[in-house]
């Protein structure tokens, strides 16, 4: 297997030294399943006091990085056939567990743009393939944003975690959150364990766990829930089942005229 190469270019490089100890992170990194090198920007100035900032044209508070340090720095990375530049900002777009596997299997160099301060040169992003956010709230720079990414791509490798059946399995049902768990006892306090759960119906069991995951996703994402509800039913569609609530477009492999529609 050769390993997955993460570039990351950031002006906080000390950052990502945690991830080395992130239990199946750090194992897969010690491993040589994927590699992380680091790249400063202020590495690569020329002048005497290392700037990597300064003051925006027209005017106005705060700092906002330059442009050549960046491309300097990306341009110095080994390129890779099967290479994708993500820039981490706040206004890209927001990250999916499809990106995840998207990255994890079409391409074997990721590099990683974290920004600071104020801003960026918007020069800075025509260096990227795709600009991603983590969610709508503002950090002060895209690292903890990049080791999000490299902990989500990390474990979808081959040899990460668990088997690559339990993966698949997960991208399958990727839309529903997880059933409640429970280990022993089987009292605490007087909170109990469900009884199906003790029974050893392995049938019972599954059922009332795809149960569980059906009421939570319902109660606590209704907008998940919704779209799972229409990949169930039209699984192999190309049609956009994030903005279509059309359901007229989507039928059940299965789905016989005759029978009574299923809404009703
Ligand atoms: Cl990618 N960067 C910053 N600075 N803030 C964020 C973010 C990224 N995603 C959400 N907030």
């Amino acid at each position: 297997m050769s390993t997955y190469q993460i570039e990351v270019v950031t002006l906080s490089p000390t950052a990502f030294s945690s991830l080395d100890g992130l239990g199946v992170i750090g194992r897969a990194l010690a491993s040589g399943i994927a590699n992380i090198s680091l790249y400063n920007p202020r590495d690569f100035t020329h002048d005497n006091y290392h700037k990597v900032d300064d003051e925006p044209y027209g005017g106005g508070a705060g700092m906002v990085l330059k442009p050549e340090p960046f491309f300097d720095a990306v341009n110095g990375i080994p390129p890779s056939s099967k290479r994708r530049v993500l820039m981490m900002t706040p206004q890209g777009k927001q990250l999916s567990q499809e990106d995840l596997w998207r990255w994890s299997q079409e391409y074997e160099q990721l590099v990683l743009l974290c920004g600071q301060y104020e801003g960026f040169d918007e020069r800075i992003r025509t260096l990227a393939d795709e600009e991603v956010s983590i969610g709508d709230f503002v950090l002060t720079g895209g690292e903890i944003a990049a080791m999000t990414i490299i902990n989500g791509v990390i474990r979808l490798l081959p040899g990460t975690v668990g088997s690559s059946e339990s993966l698949m399995e997960e991208s399958f049902s990727d839309l529903l959150l997880e059933h409640p768990q429970y280990t022993r006892p089987a009292k605490f306090h007087d909170l109990e364990v469900p009884e199906v759960l003790r029974n050893g119906n392995h049938g019972e069991i599954s059922r009332w766990r795809q149960e569980q995951r059906e009421i939570r996703t319902k109660a606590r994402r209704p907008e998940l829930y919704e779209r799972w509800i229409q990949k169930e039913l039209c699984p192999n569609s190309k049609i956009d089942l994030n903005s279509s609530t059309d359901l007229d477009f989507c039928m059940r492999k299965d789905f016989d005229q005759n029978e009574d529609p299923w809404w009703e």
